[in-house]
């Protein structure tokens, strides 16, 4: 390995296997480097951070898959500097240009065409190829230094709740991922929108984020489908990364309808509002935010679904924001329903 990361804080406990390191212009520099050489390394982007390996680096890409416990058949998005590294990977579709214009960089995911150069493992072997820009400034300046695309899944295990801050990453994967790039909490907090672009039919959002359906319409002036997020048992395996179950505590959680009373709790359940309350002073009481804005509980999520879910309660009763058309009210739906879904 190239020299080492400079720490420009304590270093960890002794014992501790994941450091976090300020992303400054030498440590970027020895990232770069170590994806170089086939490592990995955990990056932030707006939405949640990501485990990063060469995108084009199969066996660093098998890697990932194994940290996260992934099964092999959910393929990666692929991150990349600007839209003009598209044809490198992808065919590039007439719709590219407005799309990238409009939301790139930024929590937008296209699904294109694959390129031959593109590895099968990275797609779970699929003729189609999951790209973004990210806007994240410290990802960005990596990608630039790399000059080579980086294949990136959220950075948590398979299944729970995505990583907003570096020191989730840590707590996920202490002696797994020794690299963390701390770049600050996520300023989304919810993942990409994704948008499929492969097939001759209407362009399909298949998981929503910040980016809505009407905003995409708008910008490609034809008709956008949103995958339904109720889906059926035996639709899971068919659409990758639509699992029933995903983002979820260990805790068992239950959704209660914006604005109805939370059930009657005993002392040993909690309680997720959107909006803080006088009950605040019920020490099992939390709540998302301090004025019900959606971009605001979209950011504070996973955080507070990560701290109470170490608490020890029995059950989490979480309010489900009402529908809207709005990207982030459709994505906090979709993300909520999966992780109380059993
Ligand atoms: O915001 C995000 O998108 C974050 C940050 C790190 O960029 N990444 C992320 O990655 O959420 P991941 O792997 O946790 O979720 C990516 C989803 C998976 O559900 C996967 O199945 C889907 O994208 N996906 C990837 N390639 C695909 C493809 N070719 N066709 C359909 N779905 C695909
Ligand atoms: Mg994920």
């Amino acid at each position: 390995m190239p020299g080492n990361p400079h720490f420009d804080k304590a270093p960890p406990d002794k014992g501790a296997s994941s450091f976090i390191y300020p992303p400054t212009a030498a440590n970027l520099e020895f990232f770069a480097q170590v994806l170089r050489q086939g490592g990995l390394v955990a990056i932030p982007t707006e939405t949640v951070y990501g485990l990063a390996a060469l995108a084009l680096d199969q066996a660093a890409c098998r890697t990932i898959f194994q940290v996260k416990g992934r099964p092999l058949v959910d393929p990666l998005i692929i991150h990349l500097a600007d839209a003009s590294k598209v044809q490198a990977i992808a065919e590039v579709p007439d719709s590219l240009e407005k799309l990238a214009e409009a939301f790139w960089p930024g929590p937008l995911t296209l699904i294109l065409n694959k390129k031959q150069i593109v590895p099968g493992l990275v797609t779970a072997g699929r003729p189609t190829v999951a790209v973004r820009v990210p806007s994240h400034p410290v990802t960005h300046a990596l990608l630039q230094l790399l000059d080579q695309p980086l294949a990136a899944p959220s950075a948590n295990p398979f299944g729970y709740i995505s990583p907003t801050c570096a020191e989730h990453v840590a707590e996920s994967f202490a002696g797994l991922v020794p690299y963390i790039i701390d770049g600050g909490p996520c300023e989304v907090g919810v993942e990409s929108t994704i948008l499929d672009l492969s097939g001759k039919e209407y362009p399909t959002i298949l998981r929503p984020g910040a980016i809505s359906a009407d905003s995409i319409a708008h910008v490609l002036a034809r008709q956008v489908h949103q995958k339904d997020s109720h889906l059926g048992k035996g639709e899971a395996a068919t659409a990758p990364g639509t699992y029933i179950r995903h983002y979820s505590p260990q805790t068992r959680l239950c959704l209660f309808k914006e604005g109805q009373q939370p059930p009657q709790v005993q002392s040993d359940e909690a309680v997720i509002l959107l909006t803080r309350t006088d009950s605040g002073s019920r020490k099992n009481i939390f709540w998302l935010t301090e004025d019900g804005s959606l971009n605001s509980a979209a950011r504070t999520l996973y955080t507070l679904l990560r701290q109470v879910d170490k608490l020890g309660y029995r059950r989490i009763h979480c309010e489900l924001p009402a529908p809207r058309p709005d990207g982030i009210a459709v994505a906090l739906r979709d993300r909520l329903k999966r992780a109380a879904a059993k």
